[in-house]
């Protein structure tokens, strides 16, 4: 059976743009930038998109380019065991998949609320009614217990989420393919109509300036290092196999040296211009001081509240409000769908199922687990599973993954493929080769140390002071890490049981896949 392809170049970099743009671009990095001091924190993040996260994206796209399948079975070729990685990629996209489908429905949802920004008016209780929407129609304890609850509303956004999740991806690269135009463009214009209002209030200049100008004394701090470092990382949709899975259906004549330059550094403008959108819009309604550093409760509570006073008009507000999430929506949908092909890519390739089945079937089980997150206690569980997938999971994974190319794989050979098709710009061989032995592994190295350290001298309970409990740190943090770890282990007990069926496991090497070969 043919492979899918992407339908033209464009094609493929507007869906890797898509994938990396998605609601951590929206809100993670400008609330990262507002903790960090501006600026500096821009720098940094410069530096680690240079450093780290270029070099590792454009691996990804490659291998998997050459070798047409999703991570596992591109991982595999360089070596039996490296297959491993990919299934702790794979989990990582499975178990974030879920939760971002929980997050994508909460934004529908108050795309759909936003016409009771109309009715919100004077400053203390428009502003009180709108930080209260969202919390109270999710019907949220605020802790880890309280599954008896389940909010409806959220519940029937998560059927709208996977119905259009799916009909995105129905059809693969094709279907993709002619969606991404749209979701791609639609939230960067949304972005420019919020930036103008933004820009054009009275007061906006100071958030401009405390967004651009460096607080040197920043640098000092060494969560911001951390935080810089796991938001590249985070927001280029690496280390979840998504990117193997958008290479694997690349055509052999694709400049994947560009192309990644291309889709980081769209990447990180989109995040500039939304980060001008916040601190711009939070300046003039005089709440920069409000910015948190958790995204959750910028996009739901704190932005809420500046919408009351964008304008004098409820009305207009209204029609902000409606912008605003339908601005969130086209973000995130394309993150979701990326990351359900990568998982799917990966699960079809290894046991050749169809892969519209596979789509069909992954996207019902996942929707049937996000349930869970539209209870009571669903908003806690999700910080927590979140928390332990970014903080360690995919940390592992880009340490794995470099490792595995940096020293147990002939480096060169990935960076000839990333190479191969390059006119012009291509990428040196010193920037990869530092950047994937030494920098990438020892980089997110210690920020795994780092992270598991605050964590024990924090108590060792991840939100105990929010009431988070040490049973839910365990299921939804260590429980899944574990599973995630352990993924390539029952994926082999699969294997061995479907043997006995006759099923045949694909032992090619990477030199078995000639670069140039037409797929199978
Ligand atoms: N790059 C995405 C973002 O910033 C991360 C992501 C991709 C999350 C795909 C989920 C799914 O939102």
């Amino acid at each position: 059976m043919a492979r899918d392809n992407w339908s033209s170049r464009s094609t493929f970099i507007l869906a890797s743009i898509g994938s990396a743009v998605g609601l951590g671009n929206a809100w993670r990095f400008p609330g990262l930038a507002a903790k960090h001091g501006g600026g500096a924190f821009l720098l940094v993040y410069l530096a680690a998109l240079f450093l780290l996260g270029i070099p590792l994206l454009a691996m990804e796209i490659a291998m998997g380019r050459r070798i047409n399948q999703g991570v596992p079975g591109t991982l595999r070729t360089i070596n039996k065991k490296a297959e491993n990685i990919g299934w702790i990629a794979v989990s990582n996209g499975l178990f974030i998949s879920v939760y971002y489908a929980v997050v994508f429905a909460w934004v529908i949802l108050m795309f759909f609320l936003s016409f009771k920004f109309a009715g919100f008016t004077g400053a203390e209780d428009g502003i009180e009614q709108a930080s209260g929407l969202w919390l109270e129609t999710i019907k949220t304890t605020g802790t880890t217990s309280g599954y008896g609850t389940i909010s409806f509303p959220v519940l029937g956004c998560l059927i709208l989420a996977w119905g259009s999740c799916y009909y995105c991806i129905r059809n693969g690269s094709q279907s993709v393919g002619k969606v991404v135009k749209y979701t791609v463009s639609l939230p960067v214009i949304c972005l420019i109509i919020l930036a103008i209002r933004g820009i054009t209030m009275p007061g906006a200049g100071e958030g401009i300036a405390k967004l651009f100008i460096p607080d040197w004394t920043a640098l000092s701090d060494s969560t911001l290092w951390v935080d810089a470092i796991g938001q590249v990382f985070y927001s280029l949709s690496v280390a979840m196999a998504i990117m193997f899975a958008y290479g694997s259906y690349l055509k052999k004549d694709a400049n994947v040296a560009v192309d990644t330059v291309i889709i980081a550094l769209a990447d990180m403008l989109i995040s500039v211009l939304a980060a001008i959108v916040m601190f711009s819009t939070m300046a003039g309604t005089g709440m920069l001081d409000n910015m948190t550093a958790s995204g959750i409760s910028t996009a739901f509570i704190v932005y809420p509240q500046a919408i009351v006073n964008l304008t004098n008009s409820p009305v207009l507000n209204a029609i902000f409000a409606f912008v605003f999430y339908f601005c969130l929506i086209t973000l995130a949908i394309d993150s979701l769908f990326s990351i359900v092909e990568g998982t799917t890519t990966a699960i079809s390739d290894k046991f050749k199922i169809n892969k519209k089945k596979t789509t069909i079937i992954m996207c019902v089980i996942e929707f049937v687990i996000g349930i869970f997150f539209c209870t009571g206690a669903g908003l806690a569980w999700l910080d927590i599973v979140d928390n332990f997938i970014n903080s360690y999971t995919l940390v592992l994974t880009g340490i794995l993954e470099a490792v595995a190319v940096g020293w147990f794989f002939k480096t060169g050979k990935v960076l000839e493929e990333i190479n191969r098709n390059a006119d012009g710009f291509k990428m040196p061989v010193g920037w990869f080769y530092i950047s994937i032995k030494v920098i990438t592994p020892v980089v997110l190295s210690l920020l795994f140390i780092w992270n598991i350290v605050s964590l024990f001298k924090n108590g060792g309970i991840y939100g105990a002071a929010d009431g988070y409990s040490l049973s839910a740190n365990i299921i939804g943090g260590w429980l899944i890490i574990a599973l995630s770890v352990f993924s390539g282990a029952i994926v082999k007990l699969i294997v061995l049981h479907m043997k006995k069926k006759g099923y045949r496991e694909d032992d090619r090497t990477w030199d078995d896949h000639q670069g140039s070969e037409e797929t199978t």
